[in-house]
């Protein structure tokens, strides 16, 4: 069994994550500052003995460096991060540090102290608003904000290292997770989590355009597994992944799955399209597969009927 270190462990793909790992078997070491995570995501991890958990601010000098010279893991998955993209449009130096200089702390760590794996959490947000659909990982990045670019120096950074130190580093570019945990008060909510408190509140929804909109939603367990495959799985190589379904959801059908469990809520409101929106997003799960022998399990609907079940 493995020891894992995992940064943002607090958070919401964070804690499905470290839950997934300990049902593997595997000893796990949680950072997490609070920033956005919540201590209740750990409800369930802090029950085994084989979870320690260090209050901590990765990008803090010394840091996470104190943290891996003692526990020297067989890997690391960096989660922790400046989620919102609104923030870090708003604060591209804060966005610097903990998405960008946070990174070279994680790769500087693992380097330094012989960590043989780092898996990153990026985002479809490197591909900006491309409309080369499906995403393959071959399309250069086009990022169109702070926070898309910082996901896309990250991985460079990584990979880097990957080439000049010899560890093995996973970047996973996640599509629009969902499921449980997820923090419908946050400025970057998913759409479902946002979806989902409205029902439960008896009001409509708001959509912005038609709602013809499409994305690659992704449950949360799923990823929760390709972060523990690509941290423990023996004999991969450095790359750069999709962690996506390769399936197009819209907004309306969403709302179709909604309305089946909240038949009273009153009808969606319309909203006129919002500038600078991205209309279709999709991405291709066929290097995930080639790579680590990920696909999604959970269909769009068990997702959503699990999500509303247990909130
Ligand atoms: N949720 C998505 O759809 C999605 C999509 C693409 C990428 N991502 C990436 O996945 C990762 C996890 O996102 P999430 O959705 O679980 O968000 P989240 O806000 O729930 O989790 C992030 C966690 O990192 C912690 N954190 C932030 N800064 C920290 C710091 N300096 N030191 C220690 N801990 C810190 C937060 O407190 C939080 O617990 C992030 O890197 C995010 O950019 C998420």
């Amino acid at each position: 069994m493995a020891h894992i270190l995992v940064t943002g462990a607090a958070g919401f793909i964070g804690s499905h994550t470290v839950d997934r790992l300990l049902a593997a078997g595997h000893d796990v070491t949680g950072m997490d500052n609070f920033r956005t995570g919540r201590r209740a995501n750990l409800e369930a991890a802090g029950k085994s003995s084989r979870f320690h958990f260090h209050e901590l601010d990765v990008a803090a000098p010394g840091a996470l460096d104190g943290v891996v010279a003692r526990l020297r893991p067989d890997a690391i998955i960096h989660l922790a991060a400046l989620v919102s993209v609104p923030e870090s449009v708003a604060n591209p130096e804060l966005n610097y540090t903990l998405n960008v200089h946070a990174t070279h702390l994680v790769a500087e760590a693992a380097r330094t102290h012989r960590v043989p794996r780092v898996v990153f959490a990026s985002s479809a947000a490197v591909y900006g608003d491309s409309t080369a659909l499906p995403l393959h990982e071959s399309i250069a990045g086009r990022p169109i904000s702070p926070y898309g670019a910082a996901k896309l120096a990250s991985e460079s950074i990584l990979l880097g290292h990957a080439a000049a130190f010899g560890l093995t580093v996973r970047c996973h570019r996640y599509f629009n997770v969902f499921g449980p945990r997820q923090d419908p008060a946050s400025p970057y909510s998913g759409v479902i989590s946002i979806f989902d408190r409205r029902h439960r509140e008896g009001k409509a929804v708001t959509i912005y355009g038609d709602g013809k909109q499409t994305r690659d939603f992704i449950s949360v367990h799923d990823v929760a597994a390709a972060n523990a495959i690509a941290a423990t799985k023996p004999g991969l190589r450095s790359g750069v992944a999709n962690i996506c379904t390769g399936r197009a959801t819209s907004l309306l059908d969403l709302l179709k799955i909604f309305r089946k469990h909240f038949p009273a809520v009153p009808p969606l409101v319309q909203g006129e399209p919002r500038a600078g929106d991205i209309v279709h997003s999709l991405g291709a799960p066929d290097e995930a597969r080639a790579a680590l022998g990920f696909t999604s399990d959970v269909t769009v609907e068990e997702g959503l009927d699990e999500l509303i079940r247990v909130g």
